[in-house]
């Protein structure tokens, strides 16, 4: 399923039409970039850091190490001889940790994304809801989930300290740090639903624009 998705969100994103019809907008040209000089599909303007810090995720990682590379095989099996191993403390896998950094990269990109919920509910001006706003929606905070349940989020609010209790500033982060560890918990959840959420999106977008269905209006 994880094949499944990543070659339909590179289709997509190769296609660089039908991405937007009214006020919606598909995830995966959001923030729509559209210069003259680029002569490529917009969405290859502004997907390399959500696709990198998809691709570095610690639990994408655990994913296709274990069924793309079988590396480990399973649990409780074996790894393959090898002479020298040196995990991700040498390249290229060492560039994982990058994670960290795409982490603030991508939170950037989600004032866009609510922004592109509050152009969903406008029609020719007015306030509605149509079944893509909900789509949107939906899309927008399945993302917000995602980042906010990252190890990277966790680490930012509680992480270097030694002492949780001997500051308000500290109580403070502790309480965050609950928050985002009962978010980490459910990160995978978040990683898959998100996914489908793009994806979904997009294709919902994509169905509307091109005329093969009509967006149906709630309100
Ligand atoms: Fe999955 Fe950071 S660990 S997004």
């Amino acid at each position: 399923m994880l094949a499944v998705l990543i070659l339909y969100a590179n289709w997509a994103a190769y296609q660089g039409n039908n991405y937007q019809v009214g006020g919606y907008l598909s995830p995966l040209y959001s923030p729509l970039l559209t210069p003259e000089w680029f002569p490529f599909s917009p969405a290859f303007l502004i997907l390399l850091p959500p696709v990198l810090f998809r691709a570095t995720c610690y639990y994408y990682r655990k994913a296709y190490y274990r069924s793309y590379f079988l590396d480990p095989p399973a649990c409780a099996v074996a790894e393959f001889h090898r002479k020298q191993y040196h995990g991700e403390t040498a390249f290229p896998l060492i560039l994982q940790n990058l994670h960290r950094y795409l982490f603030f990269i991508t939170l950037c990109y989600l004032p866009f994304l609510w922004h592109d919920v509050f152009n969903a509910t406008r029609f020719e001006g007015s306030f509605g809801i149509g079944v893509g706003t909900l789509v949107i929606l939906i899309n927008a905070a399945a993302l917000t989930l995602y980042s906010f349940s990252c190890h990277s989020a966790r680490h930012l609010v509680g992480g270097n300290v030694d002492c949780f209790s001997c500051s308000a500033f500290n109580r403070a982060r502790h309480r965050a740090w609950i928050g985002a560890s009962l978010l980490n918990e459910r990160h995978m959840l978040f990683a898959w639903v998100s996914f489908f959420a793009v994806c979904g999106a997009d294709l919902y977008v994509r169905l509307v624009a091109s005329g093969v269905i009509r967006d149906l209006r709630l309100l």
